[in-house]
């Protein structure tokens, strides 16, 4: 059931194609179960930041009360890349020698431009967010970029874990090298250039070694919360239409891949029936789209809920409260 999910589930999704309701969907559920109770985090992981528009008020990195028992957090890619190159300066700092301070600085400023770099930073803010919300929270719920954006963050974790893995490869080979040097550093002993060089090596080797295992390390726990099926759950929002649909076929199957599990579909904004003609026309056109959906799905199509147009905007916590009470009881 659905609704089980929603209330079971420790961590939530909120995907699908831009426009089709994540953000409502995602604030009202995590508005409904902080109304029954709970203690929620609702983090936005969209450039695009409507938390804060719908919600009215200014959501920032730090979480932010939005009503009794949820807090919100808008984690912005541009400020994240700044805070996490500071951090990877800082590390690098103390790890290498002083004279390579200002090329270490050079060298990140070129990577802020790096492709993926904005992808990286965000994953590894989505890594730390997820590990201290799990910590203060019952539930953390994402409300995610469109598709694309959300299935390649949800590869990196692999692809990064994968990644640190080959650079503490390369420094245990790196570390052999040192030590075969050091031997050659024994017998030119009274060269000064040779010994500065050197000197910190083995420090230097296993501090580097120790932020990379805390990076994989990180990265491994990310991938094993999101493929834990017991724990965290992917809702698929969609509307009854022709993009969404086909985006939404594609996006199953992605998170099938990559052993995600969907929680299930949410067809938004579904149209009355016996108000007008068009809106019949409407409903009967959004029902062929969603009998091509269940077909396009079999055998394995997730539970999906539909959720009625609703004739006013649905703002603040006591509308999205009441907009959530229609699926979440
Ligand atoms: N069931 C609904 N009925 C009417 N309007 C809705 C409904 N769900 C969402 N909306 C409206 O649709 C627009 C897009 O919703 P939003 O949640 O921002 O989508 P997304 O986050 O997927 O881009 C918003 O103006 C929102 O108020
Ligand atoms: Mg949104």
């Amino acid at each position: 059931m659905l609704l089980n999910i929603l209330k079971n589930r420790r961590v939530l999704f909120f995907g699908g194609k831009g426009g089709v309701g994540k953000t409502t969907l995602a604030s009202a559920t995590a508005a409904g179960l902080a109304q029954q109770g709970r203690r929620i985090l609702v983090v936005s992981t969209d450039p695009a930041h409507n938390l804060g528009h719908l919600w009215e008020r200014e959501i920032g990195a730090k979480p932010v009360s939005l009503m009794a028992g949820l807090d919100g957090i808008e984690l912005d890619p541009g400020s994240t890349v700044d805070e996490h190159l500071k951090t990877v300066e800082n590390s690098l700092r103390k790890l290498m020698p002083e004279r390579l301070h200002k090329e270490v600085k050079r060298h990140l400023e070129q990577a802020r431009e790096a492709p993926g770099m904005v992808e990286a930073a965000l994953l590894e803010r989505i890594a730390v967010t997820l590990e201290t919300g799990l910590a203060h929270y019952d539930t953390v719920i994402f409300d995610t970029a469109p598709t694309g954006h959300t299935t390649r963050l949800l590869e990196l974790p692999e692809l990064m874990a994968a990644w640190t893995d080959g650079l503490l490869k390369n420094r245990e080979r790196s570390g052999n090298f040192t030590r075969a040097l050091g031997q050659f550093k024994a017998v030119d002993a009274d060269n000064d250039v040779a010994s500065n060089l050197f000197e910190d090596e083995p420090t230097r080797d296993h501090e580097m070694r120790a932020v990379l295992m805390r990076r994989q390390d990180r990265f491994r726990k990310l991938r094993e919360i999101l493929t834990d099926g017991e724990t965290t759950a992917f809702m698929i929002v969609l509307t009854a239409e022709r993009l969404p649909v086909l985006e939404t076929i594609e996006l199953c199957q992605r998170l099938h891949d990559l052993q995600v599990s969907v929680g299930g579909l949410i067809v938004n904004r579904r149209s009355p029936r016996g108000e007008s003609a068009l809106l019949d026309q409407r409903a009967k056109n959004e029902d062929e789209h969603l009998a091509k959906l269940i077909k396009a799905l079999q055998p394995k199509v997730p539970e999906i809920k539909q959720i009625p147009l609703s004739a006013n905007e649905i703002i603040g916590g006591q509308e999205l409260v009441h907009f959530s009470s229609a699926y979440l009881g």
